[in-house]
């Protein structure tokens, strides 16, 4: 049976990793995945994620299974924390193995459904969007993005794709800071969009991946929020992976804003979809966040170690713009530092890309996304010099 099996494509930020760790070099600098790194080069964990660890360890009596839509806590303190308290009459939700996890089971949801929904997805996207849906049979399409001329929003080129959506079809849309470009809607064009679509009857889906990563936990969420304002259903899957630093221990929720009478059959989908799929979904993770959401002093904590990181990718975004603008004569990558989010998408060539990691060792996906956070006050002048010499 296996020997039917074929090679699968390489997954692209995945594969940068293996190559990044074989590279002997010590000179070596990683923007590929999108890791938050501090000024050595650690993923920390950070403060009161430890804090709620230790005392975990100390008053966790049992590991028996919790929920199977996750632990209600979490879920109300998630749904709170993104919605900013309201719609919770409304909101079905289930936990998930990270922010993949609830992509997967929205899509899943979709699919069970409304098996012949187009979801429509930017270009770019994150890669495993296109590559999940494409796994699952689904349709899709996309919508234009990205102006790589200027590095910001083609606005006009979105609103007109988006005229083209028919009613019930799913409009994936990144609620901040987004993968891989960093260019991001004014909450003026977020209010545009959101009456197109409302005039075209789809479902709006919404990737929270990077909440406090971009303006701020609150600012970041208000699209999301006014989308869940508008919309009488909504899918929204989040991510605990990098606001709370707990990568590994697959933490996300999938959010399903559906009508207060709807709401128990659309749960016990929800429910029976983590049945089929892994049963339980992982409570580690999950447990942390809430211990962290519901103790004022964790919580404090917390927003105030989210907001040094966030000040800190808004610092090097300044100082990567500023060093690109001395080392190649030019306002070329001013976009740098007004992009959001982890990620910039830089607009070089394929070619570029490759010089820089062959004869640099500076290591970014092929489409030119750099992981702001890989780097320091240290590298940035480097990497700023190493793309003056490739273009
Ligand atoms: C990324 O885009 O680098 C992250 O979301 C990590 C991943 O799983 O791809």
């Amino acid at each position: 049976m296996l020997e039917t099996l074929n090679a699968q494509p390489q997954d692209k930020i995945l594969q940068l990793i293996a190559m990044y760790r074989d590279d002997p070099r010590s000179t070596k600098i990683d923007l590929g995945v999108g890791v938050y790194k501090d000024a050595t080069g650690l993923t920390p964990v950070m403060r009161a994620v430890k804090a709620a660890e230790k005392t975990l360890w100390e008053t966790e009596k049992t590991k028996t299974y919790t929920g199977l839509a996750g632990e209600p806590a979490y879920n109300a303190a998630m749904v709170a924390m993104i919605l900013g308290g309201a719609h919770g009459d409304r909101a079905a939700s289930v936990a998930t193995p990270g922010g993949t996890g609830a992509i997967r089971q929205a899509l899943e949801l979709i699919k069970l459904s409304n098996p012949g929904a187009t979801v429509w997805l930017s270009n770019p996207t994150w890669p495993n969007h296109p590559s999940i849906i494409k796994y699952l049979g689904m349709k899709m399409a996309e919508y234009r993005y990205f102006d790589a001329a200027s590095g910001e929003v083609d606005f006009a080129g979105m609103l007109a794709d988006l005229d083209r959506v028919a009613p019930g079809d799913v409009v994936l849309l990144h609620g901040c800071c987004h993968n891989p470009t960093g260019a991001n809607l004014t909450m003026d064009q977020w209010g545009q969009v959101v009456g197109l679509l409302l005039q075209k009857r789809v479902i709006p889906f919404v990737d929270l991946a990077y909440q406090g990563f971009g303006d701020g936990l609150e600012e970041d969420a208000a699209a999301t929020r006014l989308i869940a304002d508008t919309f009488p259903e909504v899918l929204i899957a989040a991510s605990c992976s990098k606001n709370f630093g707990i990568y590994r221990e697959r933490t996300g929720i999938l959010i399903a804003l559906t009508s207060a009478d709807r709401k128990a059959v659309v749960q016990g989908n929800l429910n029976f979809l983590n049945r089929q799929n892994y049963s339980f979904p992982p409570d580690h993770g999950a447990r942390l966040v809430t211990m962290i959401l519901e103790d004022a002093a964790l919580r404090a904590d917390w927003q105030a170690e989210l907001e040094e990181v966030r000040q800190n990718m808004l610092t090097l975004r300044q100082t990567l713009s500023d060093e690109l603008r001395k080392a190649t004569n030019s306002d070329r990558f001013d976009f740098v530092a007004r992009h959001r989010g982890m990620f910039s998408r830089l607009g070089l060539t394929e070619a570029q890309v490759n010089v820089l990691r062959e004869k640099h060792g500076i290591y970014m996906v092929g489409d030119s996304r750099i992981n702001i956070a890989g780097l320091n006050a240290r590298t940035v002048p480097i990497l700023a010099a190493a793309i003056a010499s490739v273009i």
